[in-house]
């Protein structure tokens, strides 16, 4: 009842922020990403009209070729952002520095996004998303790198968009819960459908998702686990879009786990630390699951708790309900 109460009651992303939140800048650079998602939803909307679809001819700082829309979505992410005023450090999966703006027109924020998550399933209409994280800088005059190369403890936002059959915006601000807007695309505005999300209480559906291509050079707690996700009369079952939003959403709202792992050939497994790991660890730990490293550099880490060093660092991740987790973790105690 609360839900249709709030729908009917056309709660915007922007009334609910100046209703949560009295903090004016803040609200300010939330409407600028949110403007940017909605941009980017209307340039994947019309893609293929707009010849918008292939490869830009470029490769990223973490190797991947770019897509048209991974450079125009990045465009616009960083346009909406510096223009906003309430940035001082810009962190994106396509630019290889950091982006530092200058102080007459920086504000207090540092963002590390991920402009267009998925974007491999871009040409066959397939979901995508946009990843965001958010501190506040510590410096004074210009800020610096080191502004961002936090640990994840250290957010005071994080956020995804999926652009799906809906545009849907997930939020967390720091201590209250997650929060899910739909754009209805004839009002261009964000409507709050659901508060405080969680994962489902008993686990939900037993679901793993992970890229089982990789699975030769996967160690020995992650082959155990999925093998034992596998076994038995009713195993779980297997779903992998390959977009890490729509992975990690189905991940939240059915149940399940979802792994990117390190392997044999990629030591720090493939996705990155600021604008993936983090801002969706975040948003997975507020929503009551849990998000690891697994075994990382010695240790069982909680992924929040890494401090990154470079910008593009990458690191394993292995998030969903404490039933699913809880079984890999065990799995390394075990075997290592
Ligand atoms: P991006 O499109 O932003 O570069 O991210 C790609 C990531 C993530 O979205 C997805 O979960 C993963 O790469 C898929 O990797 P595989 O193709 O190796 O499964
Ligand atoms: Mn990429
Ligand atoms: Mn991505
Ligand atoms: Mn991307």
């Amino acid at each position: 009842a609360a839900d249709s109460v709030a729908t009917s009651d056309f709660l915007t992303l922007q009334r609910y922020i100046m209703l949560t939140s009295k903090d004016q800048e803040l609200a300010v650079l939330l409407s600028a990403l949110s403007l940017a998602c909605k941009a980017t939803a209307r340039a994947c909307n019309k893609a293929g009209i707009a010849l918008l679809f292939g490869l830009a001819g470029e490769t990223n700082a973490t190797g991947d070729d770019q897509k048209k829309l991974d450079v125009l979505s990045n465009d616009i992410f960083i346009n909406t952002l510096t223009n906003s005023g309430t940035c001082a450090v810009l962190v994106s999966e396509e630019n290889e520095e950091p982006i530092i703006i200058d102080p007459a027109h920086a504000g207090r924020f540092c963002v590390a996004f991920d402009p267009l998550d998925g974007s491999s399933n871009i040409d066959c209409n397939v979901s995508t998303g946009t990843i965001f994280g958010v501190y506040e800088r510590i410096s004074t005059g210009f800020a610096t790198v080191d502004d961002i190369l936090r640990t994840g403890n250290d957010l005071i936002v994080a956020g995804y968009c999926m652009y799906g059959a809906a545009t849907e915006l997930v939020i967390t601000f720091k201590n209250q819960g997650v929060h899910r807007f739909t754009l209805d695309p004839s009002l261009g505005e964000f409507i709050h459908t659901h508060s405080n999300v969680t994962f489902p209480e008993d686990g939900g559906k037993k679901i793993y998702s992970c890229n089982e291509g990789n699975s030769s050079n996967w160690d020995p707690a992650i082959k155990a686990s999925v093998e034992y996700f596998k076994a038995g009369s009713k195993p779980y079952a297997a779903r992998y879009v390959g977009s890490m939003v729509s992975d990690v959403h189905r991940t939240i709202l059915y149940g399940g786990i979802y792994l990117y792992p390190a392997d044999a050939k990629s030591k720090n497994g493939k996705l990155r630390v600021l604008y993936e790991g983090f801002p969706m660890a975040m948003i997975v730990e507020q929503a009551g699951g849990v998000a690891s490293c697994g075994l990382f550099k010695g240790t069982i880490q909680r992924l929040l708790d890494l401090v990154p060093t470079s910008i593009h660092e990458k690191c394993p991740v292995i998030l969903g309900g404490e039933r699913d987790v809880k079984l890999v973790l065990s799995k390394y105690k075990e075997l290592g």
